[in-house]
């Protein structure tokens, strides 16, 4: 009895939650935002229908320009940060684990004057992550990569460089280990 309260009311919080923050949005199609979810770009983030948003999800924009669009049906874990300059698209189905980073800007590093932290924050190539892919846990996107359809991403990779449609990549950086047989 007292389980099947303490459900309802999470769900109750859940949909409160999803319904404040998604308001913020440029644009909302379904789903849920989990608790802890930050960013200081509300209006720069734009999602389909049936988007997850795991518990802690950080979505970080350097300036009033960068977007991030997120297509249906996309599941996004717990801890997983973003740092946002340009663009980041994820594609329709992807699945993506806990504690990812995804990120299109680097820090300046070039004035040897400055402490890097005073430097501008560089755009280097916008990210996209594709339809169907599987991004596993704890893996870094780095910018200017895009992430083939279906591809697999192994736990704790770097990715530095593009990966091909219904590849396996993994390690640091991230190499392909296989392709996935197509039908
Ligand atoms: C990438 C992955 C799917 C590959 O699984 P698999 O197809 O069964 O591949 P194998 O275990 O046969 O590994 C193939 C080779 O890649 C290496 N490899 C596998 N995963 C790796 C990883 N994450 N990092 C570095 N190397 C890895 C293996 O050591 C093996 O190398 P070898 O041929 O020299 O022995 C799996 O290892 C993985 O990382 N899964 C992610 C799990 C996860 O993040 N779950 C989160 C919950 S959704």
């Amino acid at each position: 009895m007292f389980k099947k309260s303490g459900q309802y009311i999470n769900k109750i919080r859940n949909k409160l939650r999803t319904l404040t923050v998604s308001r913020n949005f440029n644009a909302w199609g379904s789903g849920l935002i989990s608790r802890g979810f930050q960013s200081n770009g509300m209006s720069q983030i734009e999602c389909g229908k049936d988007v997850t948003f795991n518990e802690f999800a950080w979505i970080s924009f350097d300036g009033s320009k960068g977007r991030l669009v997120v297509e249906d049906n996309v599941y996004i874990g717990r801890f997983c940060t973003m740092s946002i300059s340009t663009l980041i698209l994820i594609r329709k189905s992807a699945l993506i684990s806990d504690r990812v980073y995804i990120g299109d800007c680097n820090h300046g590093y070039q004035n040897t004057s400055l402490p890097i932290s005073s430097q501008p924050v560089t755009s280097a190539g916008s990210v996209e992550i594709g339809e169907g892919c599987w991004i596993g846990i704890g893996v870094a996107i780095l910018p200017g990569v895009k992430i083939g359809k279906n591809a697999v991403i192994g736990a704790n990779s770097v990715v530095t460089r593009s990966i091909p449609d219904y590849a396996i990549a993994a390690g640091n950086p991230a190499k392909v280990i296989r392709n996935i047989a197509v039908d």
